[in-house]
């Protein structure tokens, strides 16, 4: 009866993925480990299926992320959402985050030493959603999380591997919005993406 009492109090003590994910949000927006978080309206965490199969990753908030608190809810995102709807899926099937969760003041690109500030609550979250791909928006996520220096040119097309999990790196969608001849090319991406998330399950 008391090892019960005693398991009891331990397994409710001991945080679910839920839990745990909640708490990985609370450090995020109490987070002061760049100097980005002075000048942010807002965190932007991430948002979507907390069991997703598939994963996205962006580089950083921008004007619009920073006033909403959300991913890739600006001129970008609307192309991601189409392309996400175009695979069959919506915005709360995935989920989507970024490499820094707070904005580079007038978007400027992310400064080495913010991303290494940040980059580990990015590793927590692919760990706590387990996604069979992600998928790597452009190439600071894919610098990032596959630690090369390669143009995103070079690396897209193909399956790599990154913390255990299948990673297709594709063109950024505010890139798509000023280059439509890669559109063709991140169609073919994001139709890998969804092939090998449905392989897997059937392979279950
Ligand atoms: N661009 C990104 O990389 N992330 C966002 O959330 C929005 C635009
Ligand atoms: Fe912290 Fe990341 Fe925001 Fe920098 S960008 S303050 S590391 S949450």
């Amino acid at each position: 009866m008391m090892e019960m009492g005693e398991r009891f109090i331990f397994l409710e003590k001991s945080p679910g993925p839920k839990d745990a994910m909640q708490d990985l949000m609370n450090k995020v927006e109490s987070c002061k480990k760049c100097p980005l978080f002075k000048s942010r309206k807002n965190c932007v965490f991430g948002e979507g299926n907390p069991r997703a199969e598939i994963m996205f990753v962006g580089e950083a908030p921008g004007r619009e992320e920073d006033a909403k608190g959300r991913p890739f809810v600006g001129a970008a995102g609307q192309l991601l959402t189409r392309m996400i709807e175009a695979i069959g899926l919506s915005r709360s099937d995935v989920y989507i985050a970024n490499v820094l969760k707070c904005r580079p003041p007038g978007n400027r690109d992310p400064l080495p030493e913010e991303v290494d500030a940040c980059k580990e609550f990015l590793f927590k979250q692919i760990e706590l959603i387990k996604p069979k791909v992600i998928c790597g928006l452009g190439s600071h996520a894919t610098r990032t999380l596959l630690e090369t220096s390669e143009s995103i040119s070079k690396m897209r097309g193909k399956v790599h591997t990154c913390r255990s999990r299948m990673f297709v790196p594709t063109y950024h969608p505010a890139a798509l919005l000023r280059n439509a001849g890669w559109k063709r090319a991140a169609w073919e991406d994001l139709k890998l993406v969804r092939r090998l998330s449905k392989d897997l399950s059937d392979a279950r």
